[in-house]
């Protein structure tokens, strides 16, 4: 029996995709997945940090893993991802068990790191900075779940500062992934049969500014939307200062552009976002979201919202209500404030009480789900057209919309990885659903 991994990802889009690179890297070592971590050789862990609540979860399952090693005593556990990247040595005085740990600045070591603790060594590599050859990454393959839908990282980093955020520090500066790789992992995807590209980057607009040649985001979308095969692009996630006109015409100009934006704008009082040092005011960013929907009239938007900031007053809060009310997001993914080790917002004054965090909250989620069930209805009788990606029963499938709504349809196999029009009959803020009317391709 060959070795076998298990692995749990937490955290962003971008830990997702760098799992399917570790998948891929330990494909070429020889390791099959494993159903369960009781049955793995090797578990990893690629953590988040970006709050407090994912630091928790991970002692809690390394608490679990760590009775592998009475099973099968040469088991690897090991930690990767950002919480690896901010603690550290910490972490492995906290959990001795960790046989292993890197963060996302040297994936591609894992090979040496493997072989080193197989030697009987800790192999812990939590580098200050991202080392120079860590583009060797691009070489190795992913391994994926999905065979119409892939992620493709595009850039590393963040050169915001924003003060409560951890993702500078356990993430690095920004660093473009070149034209020539993106395009080259694209066309193979296509070889492979995805149609779906979404290109992911801490701060996906920004990509290209430290590339020479002037390239740009919105050149970039122009470059893989050439390729054939790519039928739909997606990108996450977009700042609204680098929302440029350029990258919105770009949106428009682009057929296979989806026809949604995950923007987030954080807090809707001024003095919170320059608290947050943001960069931008609350008039900004409304007009960024007018400019684009004159644009791209029927764009869905979908955002992020902070709860409770230090010094976050009611009336405040009113203005981050005022923003939901005015733009109608399809989706909000709101969080409590969570003070996070180094960033300065952790040392503000006038921390929020936690049952304020809760009851705006409270009161955030009740607007969007009056606005969320008027967008749903809004959807009825309409036709989308949709990429259908999983089988749910035997006659049943599931796709998305351009809008990054799920849809399930009636029909067979023989739908899976096509893109149909969908006539919607029903749909509600979690389910839609509808027959198809048209194979489109
Ligand atoms: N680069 C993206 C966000 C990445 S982190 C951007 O700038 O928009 C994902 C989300 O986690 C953030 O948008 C923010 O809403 C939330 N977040 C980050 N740090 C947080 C903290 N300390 N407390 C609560 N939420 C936080
Ligand atoms: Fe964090 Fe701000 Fe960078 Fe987003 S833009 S990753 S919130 S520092
Ligand atoms: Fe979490 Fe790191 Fe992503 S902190 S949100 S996994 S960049």
């Amino acid at each position: 029996m060959g070795k076998r991994y298990y692995i749990k990802t937490f955290g962003c889009q971008m830990n997702f995709n760098d799992s399917e690179r570790i998948r891929g890297i330990l494909r070429t070592l020889g390791y099959e997945p494993a159903e369960r971590w009781e049955d793995a050789d090797l578990i990893l862990l690629n953590t988040c940090t970006i709050r407090e609540k994912p630091d928790q979860k991970v002692l809690s399952h390394l608490g679990e893993y760590k009775k592998i090693k009475e099973r099968n005593p040469f088991a690897l556990i090991a930690v990767s991802g950002c919480l690896a990247q901010r603690a550290g040595w910490e972490l492995v005085q906290k959990a001795p068990v960790i046989d292993i740990m890197f963060s996302s600045f040297n994936i591609h070591q894992l090979p040496d790191l493997i072989n080193q603790a197989q030697a009987g060594y800790k192999a812990i590599a939590i580098l200050d900075q991202p080392p120079e050859d860590e583009d060797r990454l691009w070489n190795f393959p992913t391994e994926r779940d999905n065979p119409y839908c892939a992620y493709v990282t595009v850039m590393k980093g963040c050169d915001k500062n924003c003060t409560y955020c951890v993702v500078p520090v356990t993430r690095g500066r920004e660093r473009s992934r070149s034209l020539e790789s993106i395009l080259e992992e694209v066309r193979r995807l296509v070889d492979d049969g995805v149609r779906e590209i979404h290109l992911l980057g801490q701060n996906v607009t920004a990509w290209g500014r430290d590339l020479e040649g002037g390239q740009s985001f919105a050149k970039l979308l122009y470059r893989i939307a050439e390729i054939e095969g790519v039928e739909r692009i997606r990108f996450t996630t977009g700042h609204p200062l680098d929302l440029t006109d350029e990258v919105i015409k770009a949106m428009a100009d682009i057929p296979q552009v989806c026809n949604a934006l995950h923007l987030p704008f954080q807090a809707g009082s001024d003095r919170i976002l320059s608290l947050m040092e943001r960069g931008y005011t609350k008039e900004f960013y409304l007009e960024r979201i007018h400019r684009l929907r004159e644009a791209v009239p029927d764009v869905a938007l979908s955002t992020d919202v902070i709860v409770g900031f230090p010094g976050e007053t009611d009336e405040d809060f009113e203005h981050t209500l005022d923003v939901v009310a005015i733009v109608r997001f399809e989706q909000i993914f709101s969080f409590k404030f969570s003070p996070r080790p180094g960033t300065p917002a952790s040392e503000m004054e006038n921390q929020v009480p936690d049952e304020v965090k809760t009851r705006r909250m409270s009161e955030l989620l009740a607007l969007q789900k009056s606005i969320m069930s008027d967008i749903a209805k809004s959807y009825e009788g309409t036709e989308q057209e949709v990429l259908i990606e999983e089988m749910r029963d035997t006659d049943t499938l599931i796709g998305r919309t351009t809008t990054n709504r799920w849809v399930s349809v009636r029909g067979d196999e023989r739908l899976l990885g096509k893109i149909v029009k969908v006539k919607v009959r029903g749909s509600s803020p979690f389910n839609m659903e509808g027959e198809v009317v048209e194979v489109v391709k």
